[in-house]
């Protein structure tokens, strides 16, 4: 089996990413996510745009002190970089490499509504020709990838039992699929915050999806050290009156995985799911805090939570500026992965960035 023959590379590849004190840096928007970030700065949403953007990131000086992999877009992982100037220089993956940081790969090709499913349920689409975009990625640098499935929780019923499996094999045939060309999978069963519910609700669905995932990995015969979990905090609904101290939300959701997670998981990458950046730091100090020998290492994954201040002070025209408002979030993030992040120590953008019924 070709999986056999990368054992040991996935399981290095993995553990590196889960490093101490670091967290991968998500920055894999699809060309329409990246659009409304644009959109939200004045940036018109074209290629060049996008690259000058992205060339910003792979050059922001220091970034590998908290940041440990970088998740690209595909236009991304083959695209040449910019400098400040505008003037062409490395491919974008070449300048994260030389900092020590591993590119990553979203491979999944977004979500569709489940048939079957319940209103506002979905399957995670990509698994035709998986292992050729799988290779492709490998041989241009990437060694770990993405796939997000997402499941709601509505007062309708929601999750249903049909996209509670529909997702975890689908998560499961896509982990198998990137292990055998030697990509570590990121398994990231999403639950969105969409809804009123309150956080023991949050709990017992995730308690099921994450014992439903890890079910399926294991009939795939996923190699789980060279895996990441990519899971989102557990967390009440947005729209639910009572909201939890970062302390009972790290209560709640070390609970979470300790009844459902494998100890053979090297590491444990939480989204930001629409937290505010502050927001998204003091939980997962709370989170390390509560659990100083935990079996997995407890970093982030975050996409809104480390781009929203960055892009605000770039905005199309500030490189310097947007680099200075990167590194401070990744340097927030990277002493919350330790426990050691003093809350308001960096500077940060209080926006809400929830946004309902959300697609990367
Ligand atoms: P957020 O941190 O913005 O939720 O995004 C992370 C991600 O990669 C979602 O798939």
């Amino acid at each position: 089996m070709a999986l056999d023959i990368f054992r040991d590379e996935l399981a290095a590849t993995a553990s590196s990413l889960a490093r101490a004190g670091s967290g991968l840096l998500a920055a894999d928007e699809s060309t329409g996510t990246i659009g409304k970030r644009f959109a939200s700065i004045g940036v018109e949403n074209s290629e060049s745009h996008r690259c000058a953007y992205r060339s910003l990131l792979a050059s922001s000086e220091g970034l590998s002190e908290a940041i440990s992999g970088v998740i690209l877009y595909e236009e991304t992982l083959f695209q040449h970089s910019v400098d400040a100037a505008g003037r062409p220089g490395p491919p974008i993956v070449e300048l994260f490499q030389a900092q020590g940081i591993v590119p990553g790969i979203k491979l999944d090709q977004g979500v569709e509504p489940l048939p079957g499913g319940l209103p506002g349920e979905s399957w995670c689409t990509g698994l035709k020709g998986l292992l050729e975009r799988a290779a492709r990625a490998h041989a241009h640098g990437a060694r770990f990838a993405k796939w997000r499935a997402v499941l709601t929780i509505s007062s309708g019923g929601a999750p249903s039992e049909l996209a509670v499996r529909e997702n975890a094999w689908g998560l499961a045939r896509y982990a198998r699929t990137v292990q055998e060309v030697g990509l570590v999978p990121i398994v990231e069963p999403e639950i969105l915050m969409d809804g009123d519910h309150d956080i023991e609700t949050t709990a017992a669905v995730q308690e099921w999806v994450l014992r439903s995932v890890y079910a399926a990995l294991g009939l795939h015969g996923v190699f789980l050290e060279g895996t990441l979990l990519k899971p989102s905090l557990t967390l009440p609904g947005r729209a639910c009156p009572q909201a939890p101290s970062p302390e009972q939300a790290a209560a709640y959701t070390l609970r979470t995985l300790e009844r459902t997670v494998p100890s053979a998981v090297p590491a444990v990458l939480f989204l930001s799911g629409g937290l505010s950046e502050e927001e998204a730091s003091l939980y997962l100090n709370a989170i390390n805090q509560a659990a100083p020998s935990a079996p997995w290492h407890l970093g982030f994954s975050f996409g809104r939570a480390l781009q929203h201040s960055c892009l605000k002070h770039w905005s199309g025209r500030d490189r310097a500026a947007g680099q200075a408002a990167l590194l401070a979030r990744a340097r927030a993030n990277g002493q919350a992965a330790r426990g050691a992040y003093v809350p308001g120590s960096e500077p940060s953008d209080d926006a809400p960035l929830f946004e309902a019924n959300y697609r990367y």
